[in-house]
């Protein structure tokens, strides 16, 4: 039975990191969304924003189409990836699969039906347009602050 524990266990412990991200990646209409500018003191991920994307705009784009093509249930996640320093997109499918090891998860949008369905019912690209309407960068910065602050673990010296 250890395959089938195994499972489990990645899918309940990643559904759970994810969720717990996506509440606080979040906050009030009136405070979020936009794009995030140095003058809200999250320059830092504005400028790795650029660097990794070329543009604001293209990361916009990348993550909302990662999002609204999940096929069933899944995640648009912005990561930090710790090799090349840089961040990336990934689609991952149910809440763990299709992911490299050792990135981190800084900004999710949960894709999965039960996020949208009530008030969007099969329309995901307007309930993934309304999420860039709240996003918390204060939040994402203080994520990526603590990813890249971290010893790289996956390049130890012998
Ligand atoms: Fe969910």
């Amino acid at each position: 039975s250890i395959n089938g524990l195994e499972k489990n266990l990645a899918f309940h412990l990643s559904g759970h990191i994810l969720h717990s991200i996506y509440w606080q990646n979040m906050t009030g209409p009136k405070d979020g969304g936009g794009e995030p500018l140095a003058a809200d003191g999250v320059g830092a991920l504005a400028d790795a924003i650029k660097e990794s994307f070329g543009s604001f705009a293209g990361f916009k784009a990348q993550l909302t189409k990662a999002a609204a093509t999940t096929q069933g249930s899944g995640w648009g996640v912005l990561a930090y990836e710790p090799l090349s320093g840089r961040l990336i997109v990934e689609q991952v499918y149910d809440h763990q699969g299709n992911v490299g090891q050792g990135a981190t998860p800084i900004l999710v949008f949960d894709a999965w039906e039960h996020a949208f369905y009530l008030q969007y019912k099969n329309q995901k690209v307007d309930f993934i347009d309304a999420m860039w309407a709240v996003v918390n960068w204060q939040d994402v910065a203080r994520r990526y602050e603590a990813a890249t602050s971290r010893a790289n673990t996956l390049l130890l010296a012998p």
